[in-house]
């Protein structure tokens, strides 16, 4: 361990410049730790490969943090971010006002993060999409592994586009969809979320944008049960057009929520209510 430890120390010293420019989130003490614990013998020249070529540290380990557990996470699936945990706890919210067992549906559910939280924390029917065959073998890993310490439940997986082909209805409908248009926004996103993460769970052709989200919209109104609400995450240069869209389609109450730096990042979509 002594020889690895130092190997990384020297790795560390002589490419201080470069990695600080590759990963410009993350403190390079933080790196260097979370390297030591993954790495030995026969991975250590292909971490210094892949930290040369800027590869995420979450693709390097195969594992993220999220919330109150570590998925694992493939080049096939999104790393799950930080403004996502707030998209769970928001959904918590919701959830705890639920007197029956809740039904859940989480549209894109990458790496499954948002409905095995959701799941950790309470007990739920859940029932999770994605587009991605390859990514919902990620997701159901990590509910296989992460289920001892899940509440009572269970979730369901779904390889659909949407919400196509489900028919039944939910309490809550969860999606941090892909909402970054592919040439309008494309100086927004750091080259390196470009090069390395899936470009399906990112970007929409900005010609499809809009229709993209009207059948988003449309099929999750339909799918919910009364007093239902529909939540989801966006980016804040959409989500007054995406408010607006889902109004016309018919949602009762549409709110936009900020995140903790307080940007527009969410929108709360209430279904038809009772009364
Ligand atoms: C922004 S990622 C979110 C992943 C995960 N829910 C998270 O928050 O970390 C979007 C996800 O939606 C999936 N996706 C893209 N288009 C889709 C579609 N038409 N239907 C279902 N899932 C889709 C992608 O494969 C990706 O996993």
């Amino acid at each position: 361990m002594a020889v690895i430890d130092q190997s990384i120390t020297d790795f560390f010293n002589e490419k201080k410049q470069e990695l600080e420019a590759w990963y410009p989130g993350i403190k390079l003490s933080r790196l260097k730790l979370e390297l030591l614990e993954f790495a030995n013998e026969d991975n250590l020249e292909i971490i210094f490969q892949k930290l040369q070529a800027g590869v995420p540290l979450q693709y390097i380990t195969g594992k993220a943090a999220f919330y109150h557990h570590e998925f694992e996470v493939t080049s096939d699936t999104l790393i799950p971010r930080s403004e996502t945990e707030t998209l769970v706890e928001l959904t918590l919210v919701e959830l705890k006002k639920i007197e029956k067992l809740p039904e859940v549906l989480d549209i894109g559910t990458g790496t499954g993060a948002i409905i095995i939280s959701l799941l950790g924390e309470a007990p739920l029917n859940g029932m999770a999409t994605d587009i991605s065959e390859k990514a919902l073998e990620v997701a159901k890993r990590n509910y296989l592994n992460l289920k001892p310490s899940l509440k009572d439940g269970s979730i369901e997986f779904r390889n659909t586009d949407r919400l196509e082909g489900i028919d039944k209805k939910f309490h809550l409908i969860v999606s941090n969809p892909p909402y970054i248009k592919k040439e309008g926004d494309k100086d927004l996103v750091h080259h390196q979320v470009k090069k390395y993460e899936p470009s399906q769970a990112l970007f929409l052709n900005d010609e499809d944008y809009k229709n993209w989200f009207e059948v988003l919209f449309k099929d999750s109104l339909a799918h919910l049960l009364e007093n239902g609400v529909f939540l989801m995450e966006g980016h804040e240069n959409h989500l007054d057009d995406l408010k607006e869209l889902s109004e016309k389609i018919g949602f009762e109450r549409v709110e936009i929520l900020k995140d903790l730096s307080n940007r527009k990042r969410y929108l709360k979509a209430y279904g038809q209510t009772s009364n």
